[in-house]
Formats: structure tokens, C-alpha cells, sequence
């Protein structure tokens, strides 16, 4: 979702931006645009489209200069168009702006400036807000920063936004509420990305800007403020992001890719962690805060889209291994409802990329209310993991495709070995279980790899149901959240509609949609309701639906009467979940691909849901 990039120092600025840019596209965006100031002043290029095509239409144009902003749009205000992308250029043409987020009281401004006379070219809140910092730099006769401090202490909303000014032409001014922002730090230079892909190859140095403060940067110089007008001392952090991890490594797309790479970000997920030898999990963030962990009575695990469904998964798991009573909620219901949060509840947010609004919010919320939040994050110094109170990074790496694969993986692993941890030290699970688990945890990603060389097989299913209209995907247990994944999964990359059911609730209405043209996926790996699926089975297929099923290694009951089977590696059902889902993933690109979809980057999706 909207993606900014900024760079000022004695390199060229404008393939910086460029590069940047493209680097964010995995964010989500319709359209894009930059703004650099060179000997001959202020200059904005701006289209609807992707990077490369502003990128083809700016050849000959003039894009040298040392300073610049650069800019991926997510249309919230205002369809994507030429005039609606970013960056807005003020009433009197020597500011331009870059936003992300929203100006929720963008109305009751823009009809005050249009009371004093200002016009506005777009639909957008970010046009609003610029003129409105003119304005008041007009009234007041202050310095940039000074007027935009001012304005954000009028605005309500999320933003990250960064600015030109053409009479200022060695300084960028950012700001950001709600939204991320991370500055680069060189050598006589600073970049600036929503991320930190824009400045990999140039620093490790990095400052993640905090709510309601504001930078000045310069070359050489960069100075902090929070809205009261206070110095605040930037804080610098080490990247350990290197430029291979956001490429894609030879395969045709990022999802690919990284669908691939689950064994070992698994592995890396569970190394310096689980030793079933020993018999240890070590995890400090669990560690540090096991008396609240163990004594809650209550868990509330909160987030959105494939981390809700990881939450799931951990609602079945903890439930079942440390007897604490578990509730799942979706960020953006949580945050906005009354929701009781009591004494000793600890909450815990799942986020890959540690930036979704709701999320944030939420913890916001639970943490007025007293709560101890934990955060499973992936993204390492992002704004939820900084907002938590304790928490354990799931160490996917960048995770590039708009559909969540790996990251999904890894924060069911996190989620696992926290469970582990705790009923171990509560007392909840047996010893031989545990070990048993253990071992079931360390074997997995093995097992991952051995399913993924088998990927191909579903090569001919993906062809077999690609022109489907509507899909099913029905699971039981461990396998219901698999399969609300798998439904997710198709949906996003393919566009074709898809619902997630428990096996056993098909009955109260989606059987109805079953016909010869319904594709059926089942997620029926060996486990205790083996026996009642096989009956799910057969009430499909009397109803002459097309069965494809997930199933164990072994299973000769199911291939006798499912249309199509894939196989996975035998695995205690607590942990199978980690296998069955890789096929899904894969079933749906494969399809994605075949319907020639945008599989990377789906239509109308992003990446990073920084607006609620
Ligand atoms: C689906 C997907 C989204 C995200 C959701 C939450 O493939 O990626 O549903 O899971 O937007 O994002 P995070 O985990 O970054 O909070």
C-alpha cells in the first residue's frame, strides 16, 4: 500500500528513486510519480501505471538533480489516474508532496481553503493537506517544518509524508503518524523508503522514524522533532537485510520463490531455538514474561487476513497443549467494538509486515485497557514489533509476493514453539509428548522440502480446474484454518471465488453449491476425524462435486474416491498443518500463472495494509 522514497546527497537522485520504487511495488499500487529539484527548479512527473512505464515516458526529460521524492500509489481518495498520483503540487507551485495513509478531516479543510480561494487539480486528501501547509507557511512566515508541524497538529489520520520545497532546495522535510518510515543514513547523504529495499546496496545504518515526529533532512544533516517542536535523538539500527534477499533468485515470480524457500525459513525460524535433542525451546521474549504468560486467563490473539488465520490455527493449538482459554479476533472488528480485556490477558499480534493499521490500532487499544501485548512479527523494527511490549520475529526475510506464503509458515512455527514452551512450563503436556513434538518440529522442514519436489504434480489439477468459477476448500481440526488459507490463497491470486469451510458445517448451507462444476479441495490429512471427512467425501461426491484432497502418505481410502489426491509426508496432526498447506499454495499459483494473473502483485491488493 502506497509506497515513498526520498533521497538527498551528491548522487543522482532520480535512479535511486527509481530503483526504490520498484523495489516497493510489491507494496501494492495503481500509480506513481516523482518530484526532483534541479538548477531549474521544482519538477513532477507523475502517471498512472506501473514504475517502469513513468520510467519509459521520463526518457529525455529533466531528471537530473541531488534531491528527490518518489512515490507508489494506493488510490483511497480519488480513483487511479495521472492527476490523482502522487506527488501533489501546492496552490503556488514550489511545494511538492508525497502522503501515505489518510487525512480523515481532509472535508472540513479542503472547504476552508476553498473559502480563501485555493483550487484543487485531484480527489485527493494529500492535495488538501499540502495546500493547507502553504497556507499556513503563508500566514505565519514560517520555515516548511514550522508550517508542517502546525498542520498535523490540525489533521486526523494516518500519514507518512514527505515534501519539497523549491525555495529550499537542499532539504526534505518528513513526518509520519501511523504509517513507516525509515531513514537511511550514508556518508554526506540520506535515503528515505516506507521500507528499507530503497537503500540496501548503500547503508546499514538506518532510523525508524516514530510516531508524531517530524525529520529535516539535509545531505549531511539530519534533525528530529516531535510535534511539540522538542529535539528527539534519533536512534540507529543495523540492517541485516542484504540485496540477494529481495531478489528473485531465478524463478519466474517472488511468490515462487518463496513458496520454495520454506524450508529453510522454517529452519531458520526454529535454529538457535528448538533442540529436541536437549529438549529445549528458548525463546527470551517468552522467557523474560513467562509468570504473565502461564498465569493469563486469557489469550486474545488479534491481526489480519493470513496472519488471522495463523491465529487460528494457535487458538486450536494453544487450547489444546496449555489449557488456556483463547479468542481470535480481526484486528479491524477488535479495535472499534467494546472489547473486554481483563486483568492478566495477555494479547498477542500476528503481523508479517509489522505496519497493518488495524493491527497497530488494536494494540493501541488493548494497551490502554492495560494489556501485555506480544507481537509475532516478521519484519524486523517495524511499527508493531516496536509497539509491543515483548515478542519473537518469525525470521522469514522479506517477504516480496503480495500473498503471505512464507511468513504464513513461519509464524505457525513461532506459534508452535510458543505453545510448546508454555504448556512445558505450566505443566500442561507430557513429557514424551513434548519430546514427541519436538522432534515432529524439527523434521518439518525436510518434510516441506520433500512435498515442494513434488510441486509439479499439481501442475495438471491447476490446469484440470483453472477455468472454475467458485471453489470450496473444506478442512476439519488443525485442517479447518488450512483450508480458510487455501480458499485466501486462490482468491487473491487467481480471482476466482472461493470459500473456507469446516468439513462438518458444509452441511448447514455451501452444500448447496455443490454441482459437477464445483471444485472441492479437502485438507484431509491423517488425524483423529480421518473417518468423519471420509464421510464429508462422500457426501460431495454423491452430489457429483469434483474432490481434490490434501492427503497423508499411506491414505488408501481417500485416492479410491477423491477426483484428484496430492500426497504429504506422514506427521503428528499438531504440526501437519505446516504441510498441508504448501500444496495450496502452490495449487493457486499454479493456477494464477495459467490464468495469466499478476501473481506477484494481484490486482487491487497490497502488500502492507497501512490504512484501516
Ligand atoms: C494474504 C495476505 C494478507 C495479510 C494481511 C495482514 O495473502 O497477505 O491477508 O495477511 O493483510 O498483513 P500483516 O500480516 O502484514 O499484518
Amino acid at each position: 500500500m502506497c509506497g515513498i522514497v526520498g533521497y538527498v546527497g551528491p548522487r543522482d537522485a532520480y535512479p535511486i528513486i527509481i530503483t526504490g520504487l520498484k523495489r516497493q511495488e510489491y507494496r501494492g499500487y495503481d500509480s506513481t510519480g516523482v518530484a526532483l529539484i534541479n538548477d531549474t527548479g521544482l519538477h513532477v512527473f507523475k502517471k498512472k501505471g506501473k514504475v517502469a512505464e513513468l520510467e519509459q515516458s521520463l526518457l529525455g526529460k529533466p531528471v537530473n538533480g541531488n534531491i528527490g521524492i518518489g512515490h507508489t500509489r494506493w488510490a483511497t481518495h480519488g480513483e487511479p489516474s495521472d492527476v490523482n498520483a502522487h506527488p501533489h503540487q501546492s496552490n503556488n507551485g514550489k511545494l511538492a508532496m508525497i502522503h501515505n495513509g489518510i487525512i480523515e478531516n481532509y472535508a472540513q479543510l479542503k472547504s476552508e481553503l476553498t473559502k480563501k480561494g485555493y483550487s484543487f487539480k485531484s480527489e485527493t486528501d494529500t492535495e488538501v493537506l499540502l495546500n493547507f501547509i502553504e497556507d499556513i507557511q503563508k500566514n505565519t512566515q514560517s520555515p516548511l517544518e514550522e508550517a508542517v508541524r502546525i498542520a498535523l497538529k490540525r489533521v486526523s489520520g494516518a500519514y507518512v509524508i514527505l515534501l519539497l520545497d523549491q525555495d529550499n532546495p537542499d532539504t526534505i522535510i518528513a513526518a509520519r503518524k501511523g504509517s513507516p518510515l525509515v531513514i537511511g543514513i550514508g556518508k554526506g547523504e540520506h535515503f528515505l523508503g516506507s521500507d528499507a529495499t530503497p537503500m540496501l546496496e548503500y547503508t546499514k545504518e538506518v532510523v525508524y522514524v516514530n510516531d508524531y515526529e517530524i525529520a529535516i533532512i539535509k545531505a549531511g544533516e539530519l534533525i528530529l522533532k516531535n510535534l511539540g517542536n522538542e529535539r528527539q535523538m534519533p536512534y540507529i539500527s543495523s540492517l541485516d537485510l542484504e540485496l540477494a534477499a529481495i531478489e528473485k533468485g531465478g524463478f519466474d515470480h517472488f511468490m515462487l520463490k518463496e513458496i520454495y524457500e520454506q524450508p529453510s525459513t522454517i529452519y531458520d525460524c526454529l535454529r538457535g531455538r528448538l533442540d529436541a535433542e536437549k529438549g529445549t525451546i528458548t525463546m527470551k521474549g517468552i522467557q523474560d514474561n513467562i509468570e504473565a504468560l502461564i498465569n493469563a486467563p486469557r489469550y486474545i490473539i488479534i491481526a489480519c487476513g493470513t496472519s488471522w488465520h495463523a491465529a487460528l490455527e494457535a487458538e486450536y493449538i494453544i487450547e489444546e497443549l496449555c489449557r488456556i482459554p483463547v479468542e481470535v479476533e480481526y484486528a479491524s472488528e477488535f479495535r472499534y467494538r467494546n472489547p473486554i480485556v481483563n486483568k492478566g490477558d495477555v494479547i498477542i499480534a500476528i503481523s508479517q509486515s509489522g505496519e497493518t493499521a488495524d493491527t497497530l490500532v488494536a494494540i493501541e487499544k488493548a494497551k490502554e485497557q492495560g494489556a501485555f501485548i506480544f507481537g509475532i512479527v516478521n519484519v524486523v523494527g517495524s511499527s508493531i514489533s516496536r509497539a509491543s511490549h515483548a515478542g519473537a520475529y518469525t525470521h522469514a526475510g522479506p517477504e516480496i509476493g503480495v500473498a503471505s506464503t512464507k511468513a504464513f509458515t513461519a509464524q505457525l512455527t513461532v506459534l508452535m514453539m510458543i505453545a510448546l514452551k508454555i504448556a512445558k512450563e505450566k505443566g500442561t503436556i507430557e513429557q514424551s509428548r513434548y519430546i514427541e513434538l519436538l522432534v515432529e518440529l524439527e523434521n518439518i522442514p525436510e518434510k516441506v522440502d520433500a512435498i515442494l519436489k513434488n510441486g509439479d504434480l499439481l501442475k495438471p489439477i491447476a490446469q484440470k480446474y483453472k477455468d472454475a468459477i467458485n471453489a470450496l476448500y473444506l478442512g476439519r481440526g488443525y485442517n479447518f484454518p488450512i483450508a480458510l488459507e487455501g480458499a485466501l490463497k486462490l482468491k487473491e491470486i487467481s480471482y476466482i471465488h472461493a470459500e473456507g469451510y469446516p468439513a462438518a458445517e458444509m452441511k448447514h448451507g455451501p452444500i448447496a453449491l455443490v454441482d459437477t462444476n464445483l471444485p472441492v479441495v479437502f485438507v484431509a490429512t491423517k488425524d483423529e476425524y480421518h473417518a468423519k471427512i471420509v464421510s464429508n467425501i462422500q457426501e460431495i461426491k454423491a452430489r457429483k462435486g469434483k474432490v481434490i484432497a490434501i492427503i497423508t502418505e499411506g491414505d488408501d481410502i481417500i485416492p479410491a474416491m477423491a477426483d484428484d489426491v496430492f500426497f504429504v509426508p506422514p506427521a503428528n496432526e499438531v504440526v501437519a498443518p505446516l504441510l498441508s498447506v504448501i500444496p495450496l499454495q502452490l495449487l493457486s499459483y499454479y493456477i494464477g500463472v495459467l490464468k495469466g494473473c499478476d501473481v506477484d502483485k494481484p490486482r487491487n491488493l497490497a502488500k502492507s495494509v497501512t490504512v484501516e
